[in-house]
């Protein structure tokens, strides 16, 4: 039995600077969006927890990523949110950046922070 983490190859991102963010939409069930904050790739899925709208077509400061469609905040360095109308955050990846290129881990380690508002749902759209 294998627990082989799934890895997807994002190639050179060192063109990518700090306060950008590029989208790989064919990554995961929804895409995945890669924030560089400090030098440091963050990626998250690219899919609002609130309503299915991708993030990547949000605006992003400092670490917060927020969304194009009713202004949920979303914190690219773990995934959790900011608050409503967001009830929960967004699923984060690790990311590997090395002289070869850039993988992406496609196991979240997002922080669990449904209960921040007494839990929730999506509202599936897409
Ligand atoms: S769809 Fe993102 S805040 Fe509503």
């Amino acid at each position: 039995m294998s627990d082989a983490v799934e890895t997807a190859d994002l190639g050179d991102l060192s063109d990518l600077s700090d306060g950008e963010m590029r989208c790989f939409e064919d990554v995961g069930k929804y895409g995945i969006v890669v924030c560089r904050v400090a030098g440091q790739l963050h990626a998250l899925e690219d899919n609002c927890s609130h309503a299915d709208t991708p993030l990547s077509e949000g605006r992003f400061r400092g670490t917060k990523i927020t969304c194009p469609l009713h202004g949920a905040q979303f914190d690219v360095t773990d995934g959790s949110h900011s608050g409503p109308p967001a009830w929960e955050g967004v699923p984060h990846y690790e990311v590997d950046e090395s002289e070869t290129g850039v993988s992406v881990r496609l196991a979240s380690t997002t922080v669990d922070d449904r209960d921040d508002l007494g839990g929730g749902g999506m509202l599936r759209t897409r």
